[in-house]
């Protein structure tokens, strides 16, 4: 494997992301504006992650919310990896789905590979994982799912189910294949080869429990579509409708360039940091500023390569007025550094208020949304 420029899989996102080319090298759509004011039309308002172009590409969404419009059951799914504490990063796809999930009355499916972040990470044991899903699972509830319409389950507590799908896909999937789309080396261990057609599987995961002929949409950040690209090969092969897909671009770390990753956690925002914490981090955030407050006067700053004007813009100031006049001052040397740091510290210091006391609720609700063997 190349070890310079940039790169997305499902397992590193290094250097600067070109999204454009993202959109060319996989071949999905760009999000337009007409699949964009349909989703506005069925939920009411246009979701901030929408109109700031978060979530920028897509396959086949219009024939999903088709699909929705003809009274065809339509589903969403999305998932994650317990490696660590969930970061800011995490919640976004997590965010959007809930508005879908409001927008079109859809059942989630929510998948937990503790099997994938065992088998990935050389030095993380079963019993690391599991403490890491178990705290995961209250962030993910804390989002706010509807519990009737939301099912949670981890692959090393749902294996039988899951597992019964994932080896009718994983027949259909060559080694070479898998190896032209996740990068396995003769050195990958025979466990993470077969994973991705466990993370497929979820995808005929509602038309099995069901029998029904259920239209699947994924939301998640551009970086699992490599998964997706196998599953709609396989799809037709087991008589299932192709999995449409909702992609959005990654939030940034705090430091200079890459995203927000677990593996920096100075750079990084978990929804375990104590508002305090956080405030820290934002603090000592990569800026656009200049060295000096009378420089940043005289010259201005650059928005375009501030994480805390990103931030902003992506998540805590959903008022397009105000975003507008703080890139504006910005340029113009009218708002220094400190001014930025200190309203972004504000609202992601409530924001984690907020979100650990429904976290804390999330507890006692925990057993309504899990599938279990
Ligand atoms: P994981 O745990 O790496 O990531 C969970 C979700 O967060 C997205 N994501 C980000 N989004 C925005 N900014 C970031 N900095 C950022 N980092 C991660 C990921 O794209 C993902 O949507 N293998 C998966 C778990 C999984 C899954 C799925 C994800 C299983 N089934 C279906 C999405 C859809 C994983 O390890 O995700």
């Amino acid at each position: 494997m190349q070890n310079s420029g940039p790169k997305v899989t499902p397992w590193e996102v290094r250097g600067e992301v070109d999204y454009e080319e993202l959109i060319r090298e996989f071949g999905v759509e760009p999000l337009n504006e007409e699949l964009i004011n349909r989703i506005e039309r069925h939920a009411g308002y246009l979701h901030v992650l929408l109109r700031r172009n978060v979530f920028f590409a897509h396959r086949e969404f219009g024939e999903w919310m088709d699909s929705y419009e003809r009274g065809v059951e339509t589903v969403l799914y999305t998932g994650r990896g317990p490696s660590g504490y969930t970061h800011l990063g995490h919640l976004v796809p997590w965010i959007f789905t809930k508005y879908l999930q409001d927008a079109f009355k859809a059942d989630l499916y929510f998948q937990v590979t503790d099997d994938e972040k065992f088998l990935i990470n050389p030095g993380m044991s079963v019993e690391e994982v599991k403490r890491y899903t178990d705290d995961n699972l209250l962030d993910i509830i804390a989002v706010g799912f509807d519990p009737k319409r939301t099912k949670i389950f981890t692959n090393l507590s749902y294996t039988k189910e899951l597992y019964n799908i994932a080896v009718r896909v994983a027949k259909h999937v060559t080694f070479s294949t898998a190896r032209a789309t996740f990068g396995f080396t003769e050195s990958s261990n025979i466990g993470i080869i077969f994973f991705p057609a466990m993370q497929a599987a979820p995808c005929f995961l509602p038309q099995t429990l069901k029998g029904t002929d259920a239209h699947v949409l994924i939301p998640c950040a551009i970086d699992q579509e490599p998964y997706w690209r196998i599953t709609r090969d396989v799809a037709p092969k087991l008589g299932y409708r192709k999995p449409a897909g909702i992609y959005s671009k990654f939030i940034p770390g705090l430091g200079a360039g890459g995203k927000m990753s677990a593996s920096m956690p100075e750079t990084c925002i978990f929804l375990s940091d104590s508002p305090e914490e956080a405030k820290k981090k934002i603090r000592n955030a990569f800026t656009g500023g200049q060295p000096t407050v009378r420089e940043q006067r005289e010259k201005g700053g650059d928005p375009d390569v501030c994480v805390v004007y990103w931030y902003l813009y992506y998540l805590f100031d959903e008022d397009d007025k105000s975003v507008a006049e703080t890139y504006e001052a910005c340029r113009r040397g009218n708002r220094i550094c400190g001014e930025c740091k200190e309203q972004l510290a504000e609202k992601v210091a409530a924001f984690l208020v907020e979100h650990q006391r429904r976290r804390e609720g999330a507890r006692s609700i925990l057993d309504e949304f899990l599938l279990r063997d």
